[in-house]
């Protein structure tokens, strides 16, 4: 089979197109034949390490954490899945070296999701990175619910920041499937374009230097949860928009910067600061999104490329580094690629 792999950490040409045996899949593991395989920032910042050109944590990494495709060989144990089933991935690479930027690849059941009927392998590689953490950024308030359905946050108003972003537009997503009335920011007229598309009944941008008041207008009695991709530059704004009792779910690291809070200001409105990482999130955070994120999909409400304010841009898997420099050099929309 294809397969690309780096054998040590560095920038996007340490990427080789191998080809390697295709392996049996141990007891709980599934082999997935992968179709489409998607890139999130995490998957080039492992790929480049601290830059130094450390190896990497096995002889040889497979990139991507994310992707789609057909169940192809089950091992011992495995009862939930059968050969043939459409499904997708996620945390394909975590802990192990088996990515999904080849053309098998083998992983833990649990790992494994079955696609609803009908749905787009595409849509499938956007789900486990951006829309697993969005679902924990949105459940994670003390008067919310800890669960998404339809309904569940009926008159709420949760604030997304970065909506034309990959999480954010899941947290649209997600949030708007959900009930709630969505406020999003975003930098560019072509980026509200997007939001908008993406469900957002609000959008507002943050360069303007108006939108705590354009906020506080359009939710006068603030707002009750925050998914947060730049806490340092966007601490002050928050605690300008948000009601007492809010959650701000904090998902990046704003380029690495550090912020202070007034803890005056924020013991006034009791908030709650929720940090998300995906990787250490814990079993029932990602059994919970893993169900809740199925019924979106399984809704439509998830849907995927520029109509729906998410563009997609494709390589093939030869082309994995151009896509990997695509997404670090921040592409709008989502990196694809598709596995022959
Ligand atoms: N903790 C986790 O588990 C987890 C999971 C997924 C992703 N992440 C991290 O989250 C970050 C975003 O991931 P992504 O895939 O969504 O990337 P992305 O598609 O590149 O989106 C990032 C978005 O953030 C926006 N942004 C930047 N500064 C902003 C600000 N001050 N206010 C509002 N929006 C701002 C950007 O747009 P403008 O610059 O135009 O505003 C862009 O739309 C990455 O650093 C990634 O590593 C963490």
């Amino acid at each position: 089979m294809k397969s690309v792999v780096y054998s040590r950490t560095g920038d996007p040409s340490v990427l080789q197109l191998v080809d390697r045996d295709v392996i049996e899949p141990g007891p709980g593991e599934v082999r997935v034949r992968i179709l489409v395989s998607g890139v999130n920032p995490t998957d080039w910042k492992s790929r480049l390490g601290s830059g130094d050109g450390a190896a990497p944590p096995f002889p040889e990494v497979t990139p991507n954490q994310d992707g789609a495709g057909v169940v192809d060989a089950v091992g011992e144990g495995v009862a939930d899945l059968i050969v043939g089933d459409r499904v997708w991935v996620y945390l394909a690479g975590h802990q192990r070296p088996t990515g999904t930027a080849q053309e098998y690849t083998n992983l833990p059941a649990v790992r494994v999701v079955r696609l609803p009927e009908g749905t787009e392998f595409d849509v499938g590689a956007c789900l486990g990175v951006p829309a697993m953490t969005a679902h924990r950024a949105l459940t994670v308030s003390e008067d919310s619910p800890a669960r998404l359905h339809p309904g569940a946050q009926a008159g709420k108003v949760v604030l997304v920041a970065g909506g034309a972003g990959a999480v954010g537009h899941a947290a649209i997503q997600l949030a708007r499937w959900a009930g709630a009335t969505v406020i999003t920011t975003i930098s560019s007229p072509a980026k509200a374009a997007l939001a908008k598309a993406a469900g957002a009944h609000h959008v507002i941008n943050y360069r303007d230097g108006k939108a705590a008041n354009t906020i506080r207008k359009v939710a006068p009695d603030g707002v009750d949860l925050v998914v947060e991709v730049a806490i340092g530059a966007n601490s002050k704004l928050n605690i300008e928009v948000i009601k007492p009792r809010a959650a701000i779910a904090i998902y990046a690291n704003d380029g690495g910067s550090e912020f202070t809070l007034d803890v005056r200001q924020n013991m006034i409105k009791n908030v709650r600061y929720q940090f998300v990482l995906l990787y250490t999130v814990g079993k029932a955070a990602l059994e919970a999104a893993i169900e809740d994120v199925t019924l979106a999909v399984g809704d439509g409400a998830l849907p995927v490329g520029e109509d729906a304010g998410l563009p997609l841009h494709r390589f093939p898997l030869a082309n994995t580094a151009d896509a990997h420099q695509a997404v670090q050099d921040g592409a709008v929309g989502k990196v694809l690629i598709d596995v022959p």
